[in-house]
Order: C-alpha cells, then sequence, then structure tokens
C-alpha cells in the first residue's frame, strides 16, 4: 500500500456534535488526557472559552484566542492516528458549525443525561444525516442525576430514526453511576473517580460474578435490561452503523474520565477511516491519487493588524508537504503553502505533512474561500460545500453614504468568506442588503469586520424571519405577496422565501400546495 492510502487507512478523522454545556470541552480534554497529548485536563481549554460572549470574542480575537481559532487536534493513540475537529459552538455557533461536518467520516453525538437530544444537537445531526455520516452516542454527565437509560433510548430511536445498539449499558440509576456493563462480552466496568477527573480514572474490569457480588440489584437490573435490548434487536451491526441506520451508544463521565478510553477504542475499532471522495461529477477520487483537499472553513480579521488570514483544508487524496504549490481550482492559480499550521485552541504547530482526512491551516490565504478545491498534477474540483439554512435576519445600511464603495466591498468579503450570507430583496434594493445568519453572533462579528477592517460602520436592523425555505421565479411573486413572508435572492441567484414563523409557513402550504418550498440543508 502507497503511504497515502496506508496512512489513510490510520486515520479518525470525526467532530463532537452537541448542545452547549453537554461537556464538549470537557470531553476534548479528556480524550486528549487518555491520548497523552496533555499531562492534566484543563490544558486545552481555558476557562474561557465557555459560554463566551461577543465581547469576550472580540478579546479572543485579539490575544489570538481560544475557541474561534480551534480547528483539529491531532493525536495518535494505539495504531491510529485521530483527528478530532472542533465544532464551533455557544455563541459562536455559525455556518461554520455545520461546515465542518462536511470535513470529518463521523461524528460523536454528545448527549447530557438530564435532558436528552436538546436543539443545537438536532440541527448538527440533521447535517450528519444528510450527508450520511456514522454516529456514535456518547451519554454523558451519567454521575448526575438524569433520565432514565431506557427512555433515552427510546427518546433516540424516535427523534433520530437510528436505532440506537448499545455497546455499553449503565450500572446503577443516573446520579449514582456503578459502572458499565460491557454488552459485547458481559464484563463489568467499574467506576472510579480521581480527585477532579484530572487523571485517567482507572477502570476495574470485573466478571459477572465479582460484578454480582459487588453492585447486588443494580447489576441484575443492568442485565435484565440489557437482555431486553438484546432481546429488540439492539445489538451492534457494523454495516448498519455504516449505513447511518443505528448509531452505537456509550455510557460516561467525561469529567471524571470515564467511559472515554471506551470511546477511543469504539472509534478506532468501529468508525470508518477516509474513504475515497467522489467529485463534483460524481467520480471517486483514490486516495493513492497526488494531492487534493478541500477548503471547508476560513477564518479572517483575527488580526487586523496583519491581514491575517487562516483557511482549513481537509485533505482528501495523496500527500501534503508544507512548501507545495498547489493550485486552486476555483481560479486556476497557484497558492504556495509555506506556512502550514495545526491549530487547536492556542497552540499552533507547523505541519510538515499530511494525509487523507488530516486538517491543515494554511496561513496568509487571502486567495482561498470557503469550498475551493486544492490540488496538485492532477485536476480536481470537489462538491461545493453546501450553504445552509440561515435562521437571523438583518437589514444592512452604511452608517456614513460616503463610505459605501468600502461598504460593498466589505460585504461581498464577508459573503465570500462564509461569514455571513448576503441576500437582497427587491423590496429594499442593492443599498440595503439583508444579513442572514445560523448564529446571531455573527451579525456582532460582521459589524465589528465592517468597521474596523473595512472602516464601513454599518447599522443593522434585525428583521422578524426566523426560517428560510428555497423557492423558484414561478412562485415567488404570490410567495411575497403572504402575510409573514418575503422573498430574497442570493448572490448565486437561488430564491429564499422568508418567513417569521413556521405556522405562517404552514398555513402558505396548506393554502397553496402547488408553491415550491424546499427545505434547505439543516436548521430544521
Ligand atoms: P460544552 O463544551 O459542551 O459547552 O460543555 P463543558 O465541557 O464546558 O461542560 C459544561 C459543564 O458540565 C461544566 O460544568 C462541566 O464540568 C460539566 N460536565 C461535563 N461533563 C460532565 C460529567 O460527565 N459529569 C458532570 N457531573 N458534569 C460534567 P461547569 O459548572 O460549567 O464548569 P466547571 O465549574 O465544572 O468547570
Amino acid at each position: 500500500m502507497s503511504t497515502a492510502a496506508g496512512e489513510a487507512a490510520r486515520r479518525r478523522t470525526f467532530a463532537v456534535i452537541s448542545h452547549p454545556d453537554a461537556g464538549k470541552s470537557t470531553l476534548t480534554e479528556a480524550l486528549a488526557l487518555h491520548a497523552h497529548v496533555i499531562g492534566r485536563a484543563g490544558a486545552v481549554h481555558g476557562k474561557a472559552g465557555r459560554g463566551a460572549t461577543v465581547s469576550d470574542w472580540m478579546d479572543m480575537e485579539k490575544a489570538r484566542g481560544i475557541s474561534i481559532t480551534s480547528a483539529a487536534l491531532q493525536f495518535a493513540y494505539r495504531e491510529a492516528v485521530v483527528n478530532l475537529v472542533d465544532t464551533p459552538g455557544h455563541a459562536d455557533f455559525s455556518e461554520d458549525t455545520y461546515r465542518v461536518l462536511t470535513a470529518v467520516d463521523a461524528a460523536v453525538m454528545l448527549v447530557d443525561a438530564a435532558k436528552g437530544l436538546e436543539t443545537q444537537t438536532m440541527k448538527l445531526f440533521a447535517v450528519c444525516k444528510h450527508r450520511g455520516i456514522p454516529i456514535i452516542t456518547v451519554v454523558n454527565k451519567w454521575d448526575r442525576p438524569g433520565l432514565d437509560a431506557l427512555g433515552l433510548m427510546d427518546e433516540i430511536s424516535e427523534r433520530t430514526g437510528l436505532t440506537p445498539t448499545p455497546l455499553t449499558w449503565p450500572v446503577g440509576i443516573a446520579g449514582d453511576f456503578r459502572g458499565v456493563l460491557d454488552r459485547r462480552d458481559g464484563s463489568y466496568r467499574h467506576f472510579t473517580r480521581t480527585a477532579g477527573g484530572a487523571t485517567i480514572a482507572p477502570e476495574r474490569v470485573m466478571t459477572a460474578d465479582a460484578a454480582l457480588a459487588q453492585e447486588g440489584d443494580a447489576w441484575t437490573t443492568a442485565v435484565e435490561e440489557a437482555e431486553l435490548l438484546g432481546e429488540t434487536g439492539a445489538d451492534h451491526d457494523q454495516e448498519l452503523f455504516l449505513a447511518g441506520a443505528t448509531t452505537p451508544v456509550l455510557f460516561a463521565s467525561a469529567v471524571s474520565n470515564f467511559g472515554v478510553g471506551l470511546l477511543l477504542d469504539t472509534l478506532v475499532d468501529l468508525a470508518p477511516p477516509p474513504a475515497d471522495r467522489p467529485d463534483a461529477d460524481g467520480k471517486p477520487r483514490a486516495l493513492d491519487d497526488p494531492f487534493s483537499a478541500f477548503v471547508f472553513k476560513v477564518q479572517a480579521g483575527m488580526d487586523t493588524g496583519h491581514r491575517d488570514r487562516l483557511a482549513y483544508m481537509r485533505v482528501c487524496t495523496g500527500v501534503f508537504e508544507r512548501g507545495m504549490v498547489v493550485t486552486n481550482a476555483a481560479n486556476n492559480r497557484p497558492f504556495a503553502t509555506k506556512y502550514a499550521q495545526q491549530v487547536f485552541g492556542r497552540d499552533r504547530e507547523t505541519i510538515e505533512t499530511a494525509y487523507p482526512g488530516d486538517v491543515v491551516g494554511l496561513v496568509n490565504a487571502q486567495a482561498l474561500g470557503v469550498g475551493d478545491t486544492l490540488y496538485t498534477d492532477v485536476p480536481v474540483v470537489y462538491p461545493p460545500i453546501t450553504t445552509f439554512a440561515p435562521e437571523h435576519f438583518a437589514v444592512a445600511r452604511v452608517a456614513d453614504t460616503s463610505k459605501y464603495k468600502a461598504f460593498r466591498k466589505g460585504m461581498d468579503t464577508l459573503a465570500g468568506e462564509g461569514v455571513v450570507q448576503v441576500l437582497v430583496s427587491e423590496r429594499r434594493g442593492d443599498g440595503a442588503p439583508v444579513l442572514a445568519v445560523v448564529g446571531p453572533m455573527q451579525f456582532e462579528v460582521a459589524q465589528h469586520r465592517m468597521e474596523h477592517e473595512f472602516g464601513a460602520k454599518v447599522s443593522l436592523e434585525n428583521l422578524p424571519y426566523s426560517l428560510a425555505r428555497a423557492t423558484d421565479a414561478e412562485s415567488a411573486p404570490e410567495i411575497a405577496k403572504a402575510r409573514g413572508a418575503e422573498v430574497m435572492s442570493r448572490p448565486d441567484g437561488e430564491l429564499l422565501a422568508l418567513f417569521t414563523d413556521k405556522w405562517s409557513l404552514r398555513a402558505l402550504q396548506q393554502n397553496k400546495p402547488h408553491l415550491t418550498l424546499t427545505p434547505l440543508v439543516a436548521a430544521e
């Protein structure tokens, strides 16, 4: 096997999808701890990265700070190389969060045992489902009072359509976490706490008899429930998992590092390595082809003094070597990759070589945009990255009309980078474009950059819409007349119908079923 295919086979590239506070940062730390990237938990994400507010973000931006600049954490585990691609969350939830999912081969759905499936998790799940990404579910915080385990399985199956196939089953109800029954061999993994969860929790593996003697009824209940699961066909089946029909489930306490080693083993054993990737024509590009990659995220304005711009690419085929001159398929221009980095949290490290599945941050990437394909030798274009359904809309106006040119340039740049979608409505005209975003913090980021980077201060007027559907020129006039609706166009010509709420959308759909109103990916 060549280097590219051989190295690809060892790679597991995944993202964690979750709702804020489910424990993603804690889990990330715990994973890094298990893989010996760090000595003690707490080193990856500082406290400041949590629940960041806009002003924090601006400060973070200046300090080249935390979660926003995170991209991918790479570490070796067993025979594998694991890439954990960060999904921006909290206040910085944006289209980037969705776009990251185009760069991974698997996802870990992290669920808070007390809360079940929450909105942000469901939105991210919808994107994974659309892409057919296999999902491993981790029920976190089992050390705290929470929902009933069987009830949680029902919720997963009803709301995601995936059949949960627990690999482990908790011994003790939520809040009384004794350990887990390993359904694969019937053994018991006893849960032990370490001081503050700061070191790897030692897992004592015991036989069923020893477990019964130690845990009594809690063990008997776990065995009975596990048998019940077996009878309902909730056993792991690798093919069904890879096909996106089932989801293996693990029970964990990330803060105590419990269940984290098993998650890593599960990722290495079950999650798929990078595969041949179809190009824009649907033709699969072999892992062994010359180097190719696509840009899934661009970050600019992190340091206005330097006009720094980082583009993150996922390697799809071949071997990447720093210093390579690659071609950008978007404009056939060469791009020199002199500065290639691995970025996670505050840390940036120069990358010399990367393989399919790896994420590389390219510095000075002024010429690169989201969705661009990069290659050497054999031309290739990967499919464009879908734009996702925005949920917040605001009219942008330049404060000082003499700055109109700078305003236009800034708007075009931000739209090109994918920071915001810029829509035009016939009603409002070109001079008052409508900014559309997935997370409202993008408005503030846009305003900040317009003022400081382009010298054109903008005022924003929020619009009452919260829902978008794709439509066409035929349906547009009728939709525009409906109450609580407006039609706008995207720069690519696509028409979007905006609605204040799902009721006005439903009313229109019921009264005029002939109208084209197609859901956009995610955020449904
Ligand atoms: P996020 O990145 O998904 O937003 O979540 P984060 O890891 O920041 O965790 C949110 C809160 O949940 C934190 O508490 C964290 O300690 C706690 N947590 C995470 N995993 C577990 C777990 O397995 N069990 C329990 N009991 N708690 C967990 P916090 O109060 O916000 O912060 P801290 O004071 O604990 O650091």
